[in-house]
């Protein structure tokens, strides 16, 4: 039996970090995937296949053990084989650069989860999400649980922490331009720094988190109306929240710098201390910002938003 799933990844357009201590965030699903094909096998084994490695596991092994980054496939794979006296093979195929803040892992954990599941039964979206966010949180234990719901729904949606998600109805036109600073981030530990920054300053990241939620809120208002100018201001002052909290750096702002020249703003997306920023962009200055990035040798690309989500064949 074979089951075939894919899913996209995703940007965080406003609101991280400050989402963590319950301001809203707003993301979005992009138009590149990963593809995740699971097969059961007779051999009580559990084999996955990836361009970033295999990983080949008897079943029943403990989680803390296992060291990989693959190791949500084999969560997902072994609590679903229990009881059906199958092995199973996982093959993985990615056009979502990893370990950037482009929601590659959560995507993962979503087609994973609908991949595997489905080989056994007709589970729902619902049931697919739940299992997910499961599979994510032993790569992250404190997910919010944002990225796997935009990457099972697709779209642009809001998210906060206690009251869950809110799709948002209306579909911009625009083109994000993502340039990679190819420094490796680790979400964990920016997240860790900037808990300790509060701590620090708990007063003066109480206001930021109200200049943020007021932002947010403007943000939801310029979307219904596709002012793009009005969203490339948010991004360029959400980005200036973002630098006091300490997530940027040198090369970071130097992108940002780049990429702000032809678009309408830029910023960092995601974690920060490295991985990824984008620019918002239209059909007016998408080949524009592209050019100022490729004529400084910057890896850039440029996505639209995804709404499909989840897809399972
Ligand atoms: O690095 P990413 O894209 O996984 O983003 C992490 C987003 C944070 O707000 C920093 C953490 C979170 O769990 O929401």
């Amino acid at each position: 039996m074979k089951s075939k799933a894919s899913s996209p990844g995703k940007v965080i357009l406003f609101g991280e970090h400050f989402v963590v201590y319950g301001v809203k965030a707003i993301l979005c699903a992009i138009d590149k995937r990963i593809t995740v094909t699971a097969e059961t096998i007779s051999e009580n084994k559990i084999l996955i296949k990836s361009n970033i490695g295999n990983l080949e596991l008897e079943p029943n092994k403990k989680i803390s053990e296992i060291n990989s980054p693959l190791k949500p496939f084999y969560y997902l794979a072994d609590k679903l084989i229990k009881n059906q006296n199958v092995g199973i093979q996982i093959d993985v195929e990615s056009d979502i650069p990893l370990g950037v803040g482009l929601g590659s892992s959560s995507a993962c954990c979503v087609a994973g989860a609908a991949a595997i599941s489905r080989l056994f039964s007709n589970t729902s979206k619902e049931q697919i999400l739940e299992l997910a966010i499961e599979a994510e949180r032993t790569i992250f234990e404190n997910t919010s649980g944002a990225d796997c719901t935009v990457c099972t729904y697709g779209g642009i949606m809001e998210y906060d922490k206690k009251k869950g998600f809110n799709k948002i109805k209306s579909e911009p036109n625009f083109h994000l331009v993502i340039a990679n600073s190819n420094i490796e981030h680790s979400t964990k530990s920016v997240v860790e720094s900037v808990k300790e920054f509060k701590e620090k300053n708990e007063e003066s990241f109480s206001i930021l988190c109200d200049k943020e939620s007021k932002l947010i809120e403007d943000v939801l208002k310029s979307l219904k109306e596709n002012n793009m100018k009005e969203l490339g201001n948010k991004i360029i002052e959400n980005q200036e929240y973002l630098e006091r909290i300490g997530i940027s750096n040198e090369k970071l702002r130097k992108m940002i710098q780049i990429g702000q020249r032809k678009s309408f703003g830029a910023k960092i997306t995601g974690a920060g201390g490295g991985g990824c920023i984008f620019a918002l962009t239209d059909e007016s200055n998408l080949e524009q910002t592209m050019n100022q990035f490729k004529d400084e040798n910057y890896d850039c690309f440029s996505v639209k938003i995804d709404f499909k989500g989840l897809d399972t064949f």
